[in-house]
């Protein structure tokens, strides 16, 4: 029945399969039987497999038992997801956060319910081009207008609020980190325009939380943004934080609202208490050991410096997420194979996922790699991009 589908993706090399990991989520995995130096995860600073972090979550798994039940709003409220949401709070500098069941659940719910507490239908969204899939499916289910812009061009989006009637509510989304190509968002301008505006700003901080800024607060950290109201911050526990799990922090108000209109929040069952716990866990080790973010930064110096000499093009990266342009599919898993054979998982990342023509390797990199993981990503990289021709000999 869906064959000729099928037929089709694997003809243009865009057809995925699932690989198993037999082993937790490390700097080195068990892929095929094999330990493989992993560059494919967003396990940015090794938490996932974090003692403290398995411990938060077991102990709570033995006092509250796996699944939460119900809903928040009917029975699934539980000690640890009130400590997760102050603790997320109090981490973000926020006056209230709450928990969602997943990034993506998050930002499919939030958009709709934001827009739609504007109260009328004239509301419009204004949503980057690289936006995460999550947001443009968020921006589509609200049903409002929604404006692409550019890849972080201010100017055209200032255009494109101008021409946008002053009483109309606007909601401006974006990324923070951009999950495909590992750079920032401008935000001290699209905070502005926002302010310009009467907008609020959206800021999908997945890549951000635990990574960027002085204390890992995030990308508004980063930027030494100033707290405004008009900023909603939602992040994800999936990452750096190595859980699963999403939230929003904002004004107290806003917390209520997303409470009482959030559909993702409402018709969903609560997190596991479990995942929580353990978010909880992990905050605490972001504050505490900050030196892993360090090692996390020192090995994107020293990954970047190396590609970027060799001559490949990292597309703009700015973060632990490094891009290497490929430019079409084939050659992007022939490049991924490579490195396969050498023991180093990075994943081909093709369309549509990214714009075609734009196929390249996904690096992410950890703090728990060793100066050897990333030396040895870097002469891999060497032997396959010369074999592709990607670099000069
Ligand atoms: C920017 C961004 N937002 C949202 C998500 C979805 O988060 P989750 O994996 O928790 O559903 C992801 C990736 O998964 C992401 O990269």
């Amino acid at each position: 029945m869906f064959e000729a589908a099928l037929t089709s993706l694997k003809a243009r090399h865009l057809y995925r399969t699932l690989r198993t990991i037999a082993s937790g989520q490390n700097a080195t995995i068990t892929l095929h039987g094999r330990a493989c130096r992993n560059f494919g995860s967003n396990n940015y600073l090794g938490l996932a497999d974090h003692p403290e972090v398995k411990a938060a979550a077991v102990e709570a798994v033995m006092t509250y038992g796996v699944g939460a039940g119900a809903s928040r709003l009917i029975t699934g409220t539980m000690p640890p997801h009130e400590q997760c949401e102050a603790a997320l709070a109090a981490f973000t500098g926020a006056e209230a956060a709450l928990l969602l069941g997943g990034g993506y659940a998050a930002n499919v719910g939030l958009i709709p319910a934001l827009m739609e507490s504007t109260g009328g239908p004239d509301g419009v969204l204004f949503a980057d081009r690289y936006n995460h899939a999550s947001l443009v499916d968020g921006c589509r289910l609200s049903r409002a207008g929604f404006k692409i812009y550019r890849h972080k061009d201010l100017e055209q989006l200032d255009r494109l609020l101008a021409r946008t009637p002053p009483r109309a509510p606007k909601l401006i989304v974006t990324d923070g980190v951009f999950s495909m190509d590992g750079d920032l968002a401008p935000l001290p301008g699209l905070l502005a325009l926002a302010r310009r505006y009467d907008a609020l700003l959206f800021v999908d901080d997945a890549h951000g939380t635990g990574v960027m800024g002085h204390t890992g607060r995030g990308t508004c950290e980063h930027f030494g943004l100033p707290h405004d109201d008009r900023l909603i911050h939602m992040g994800t526990l999936s990452k750096a934080l190595g859980g699963f799990g999403a939230f929003v922090a904002g004004p107290a108000s806003l917390i209520a609202y997303v409470q009482n209109r959030c559909r993702s929040f409402l018709y969903t069952t609560a997190p596991p208490p479990a995942l929580a716990a353990a978010a909880t866990a992990a905050l605490a080790i972001i504050d505490r050991e900050p030196e892993r973010r360090a090692a996390l930064w020192r090995h994107r110096a020293r990954c970047a410096e190396a590609l970027s000499r060799m001559g490949y093009d990292l597309m703009g990266s700015e973060t632990p997420i490094l891009p290497v342009r490929i430019g079409d599919p084939a050659t992007a898993l022939a490049v991924a194979d490579g490195l396969l054979a050498r023991r180093c998982f990075a994943p081909a990342i093709r369309p549509p996922t990214v714009p075609t023509g734009t196929d390249r390797l996904r690096l992410s990199l950890m703090a728990t790699h060793t100066t050897d993981d990333i030396d040895a990503l870097i002469d891999a990289l060497r032997e396959a991009g010369r074999r592709h021709h990607l670099i000069p000999s």
